[in-house]
């Protein structure tokens, strides 16, 4: 007769809390992990490392000398992410696994639509299929589009996505959000992340955009180390202080330290519905001038830049209403634009140190 395997269920005892971080050594994703073992978490990361590189996972035990284990796939994989949480006990999982260029999804839509949406129906799956209850999901400002009113608060209506990348995200809440309806032991928070910038004091981990930076201060930064020749400054005629565009620039770390937050909240049962959204910023907008008179006074030296065409799809100015997130989560940023610059200076000059 044939015997009956059974399959013994993972315990949760005792140990630490075994936090998933899809996308882990990205950027915000290893300053997120970093700020989760300071905090006694267990981490454990899953990255195909197609815009990170393994490096950054050492350089991660380096800072915290803890253990931190990866995982090297694409969620997006079905089979091999089904094998991932059959073998792995997780009790929460932070999910930035996704491509996140504007530019680069007007471009390559299928890619987008495919990578963003099918990586995170797996993940998804796998929490209903082993009851996983916590889960934090990595949104952006870019749902709000260009806002009738400023600043923006959760409130705020959400407007037709300008590009791919966008509607991944307006999508993937709605999903979050209806899977709650759904299943009431679910817990979710979306955080809308504002413009993170900066990187972790040690200088171990940053920004490594692969390529041309898209995004403007490591644009500057490699302006300034050599790599590329002049910055472009995209608009001087909007309808603002200075004529460029303004942004709520975020600090990575303080950025980070809003995950282990959310966290926190739902782990000690403090969340008042299963669906939670928060803005995450500084509440202050600075304008691409003030971002490049900062960075001369961090590196006391000239930028070169130049005034150009406005860039297609870009809006105006955005920036956070943050009381939700300082009363309700009882999360503030506190570092300031100057901290988020200097950091990210010492961040490129370290770089070029290491590449030598
Ligand atoms: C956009 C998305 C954001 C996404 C991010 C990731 C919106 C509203 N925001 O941020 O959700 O997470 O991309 O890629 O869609 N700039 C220059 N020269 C440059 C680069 C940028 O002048 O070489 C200017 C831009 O015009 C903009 C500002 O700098 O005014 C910030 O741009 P960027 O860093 O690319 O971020 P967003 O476009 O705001």
């Amino acid at each position: 007769m044939k015997k009956k395997i059974t399959f013994a269920k993972h315990k949760k005892t005792s140990r630490n809390k075994m936090i998933l971080v899809t996308g882990g050594a990205g950027y915000i994703g290893s300053h997120t992990v970093v700020e989760l073992q300071e905090q006694g978490y267990d981490v454990i990361i899953v990255d195909d490392l197609s815009n990170s590189q393994i490096n950054v996972i050492d350089n991660i035990r380096k800072i915290t000398t803890k253990k931190t284990r990866f995982e090297q796939f694409n969620l997006a994989d079905n089979t091999r992410t089904t094998k991932f949480f059959a073998e792995n006990p997780i009790d929460a999982i932070i999910h930035f696994a996704a491509h996140k260029y504007v530019g680069e999804s007007v471009k390559e839509p299928l890619r987008y639509y495919y990578n963003n949406f099918v990586s995170t129906l797996n993940i998804l799956q796998a929490i209903e299929k082993h009851d996983i209850r916590h889960f934090v999901f990595s949104s952006s400002c870019t749902v709000y589009g260009q806002a009738d009113s400023l600043p923006v608060t959760e409130q705020s209506p959400v407007k037709p996505a300008e590009c791919p990348y966008g509607n991944t995200k307006q999508v993937i809440e709605e999903i979050l959000q209806d899977i709650c309806l759904a299943v009431a032991q679910l817990q979710v928070i979306s955080l809308r992340y504002f413009n993170p910038i900066g990187a972790h004091a040690s200088a171990l981990i940053g920004e490594l955009p692969v390529g041309v930076p898209q995004n403007l201060v490591p644009y500057i930064t490699q302006t300034a180390i050599g790599k590329r020749d002049c910055l472009q400054v995209f608009g001087n005629d909007y309808n603002t202080t200075d004529g460029t565009c303004l942004r709520d620039y975020i600090h990575v770390v303080d950025l980070a330290k809003a995950h282990v937050v959310a966290l926190d909240r739902m782990l000690n049962k403090k969340m008042k519905k299963n669906y939670e959204v928060f803005n995450i910023g500084t509440g202050k907008p600075s304008s691409v001038l003030e971002i490049i008179q900062s960075f001369e006074k961090a590196s006391q030296m000239p930028l070169p830049y130049k005034f150009v065409e406005r860039r297609k799809g870009d809006i105006e100015k955005i920036w956070a209403d943050t009381t939700c997130a300082n009363t309700v989560l009882g999360w503030k940023a506190e570092k300031t634009l100057d901290d988020m610059i200097r950091s990210a200076w010492n961040w490129e000059k370290a770089l070029k140190e290491n590449n030598k």
